[in-house]
């Protein structure tokens, strides 16, 4: 199974990036059925981030995070999306197939514009980019987080209308693989953690840092005596998502039975949050020092994408009628 997914460099990774998505990029990478095509999505961060160096030390960035919490490059494809000058090709000639209308329903671009962003073509037509990337090398499943589920809807209809123009099944239809359980997780302040929010707790913060985040998650005002609720509280979830599951009774009964404050539930949060990343962290501290190791990892990624690459775009310029047969 061909397995392919991307992170938007807009800032450093957090905690939802890895439970909703990279540690499930990890997952499918070891199953050894699988072969993994993990890019940065350079071309789709310009839509938000306007400083060319900014966006270039953000792309190292995530591409170092992604090698560093377990992606392997040499079972995995890693690569830059804007090292692949096809895919806006394939963007071009998908766009020529897609409704207006389907891109008008975007619940991304609506929230986006009723949050009040002036909407640019890059944000309209974000989709179906992202359909290019994911379409061109002919990826059986994209393991995203549920916030992305209609951006895959989107490319099926997308790939099936190409399809039906050219009369031929050119591109492969694939489907999206969400982890229900961590579906959202949330940030800081309660809401949806993002990077957009402000409210994350970043894998790889200063441990000071990463304490005084976790220090400020949002709680209610019930005294250190009562049981505190446990539905729509952040701090609970968030112990849920890091606990072993063995433990976890224990853990769930410092809030039903009451007695515990939020402040010692907390440090046990963040003490959990740095155990499980522990490795990550000294790994990434590694490729800090070594960015031509990061460099050649995408470089290398891109050459070993080409070859399907090169068969696809073949094939889509052979029935558009671009260039000479
Ligand atoms: P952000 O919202 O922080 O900018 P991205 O949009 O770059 O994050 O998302 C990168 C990946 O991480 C996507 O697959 C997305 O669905 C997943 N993801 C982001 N935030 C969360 C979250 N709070 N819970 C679960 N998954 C998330
Ligand atoms: N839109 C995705 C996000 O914000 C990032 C992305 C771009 C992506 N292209 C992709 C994810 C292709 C999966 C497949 O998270």
């Amino acid at each position: 199974m061909r397995i392919l997914s991307g992170v938007q460099p807009t800032g450093n990774l957090h905690i939802g990036n890895y439970l909703g998505a990279i540690r499930q990029f990890v997952a499918l990478q070891n199953d050894s059925a699988n072969e993994g095509y993990f890019f940065v999505a350079d071309l789709h961060a310009m839509t938000t981030i306007r400083s060319g160096s900014e966006l270039r030390e953000n792309s190292f960035k995530v591409a170092a995070d992604y090698i560093a919490l377990g992606l392997d490059p040499k079972r995995s494809v890693l690569y830059r999306q804007s090292d692949v000058a096809e895919v806006p090709e394939l963007a071009w000639m998908l766009s020529t197939v897609t409704p207006m209308g389907l891109l008008q329903r975007g619940h991304s671009y609506k929230d986006k514009v009723s949050k009040g962003i002036t909407p640019n073509h890059g944000l309209f037509a974000y989709p179906v980019l992202m359909a290019a990337d994911i379409l061109i090398v002919r990826a059986d499943k994209v393991p995203v987080g549920r916030d992305q589920k209609q951006h895959l809807e989107m490319t099926r209809d997308i790939a099936a209308a190409f399809n039906q123009a050219y009369g031929e099944p050119i591109l492969k239809v694939p489907e999206e693989l969400i982890l229900p359980d961590v579906a959202v997780v949330p940030g800081i302040d309660g809401q949806k953690m993002s990077k957009s929010y402000g409210n994350t707790l970043e894998i790889f913060a200063p441990e000071g840092e990463l304490k005084r985040r976790v220090m400020s998650i949002v709680t209610d005002s019930t005294p250190v005596s009562d049981p505190k609720p446990t539905r729509g509280n952040t701090v609970y979830t968030l112990l849920k998502l890091f606990t072993p599951e063995a433990q976890w009774p224990g853990t769930r009964r410092l809030f039903t039975e009451g007695g515990t404050g939020y402040g010692e539930m907390k440090k046990r949060l963040l003490g959990l949050v740095l155990d499980t990343f522990r490795d990550a962290r000294a790994r990434r501290e590694e490729l800090e020092r070594d960015r031509a190791y990061v460099e050649e990892v995408l470089r290398d990624g891109r050459e070993r994408a080409a070859t399907v690459i090169g068969q696809v775009m073949a094939h889509c310029r052979r029935v558009c009628g671009l260039g000479w047969v």
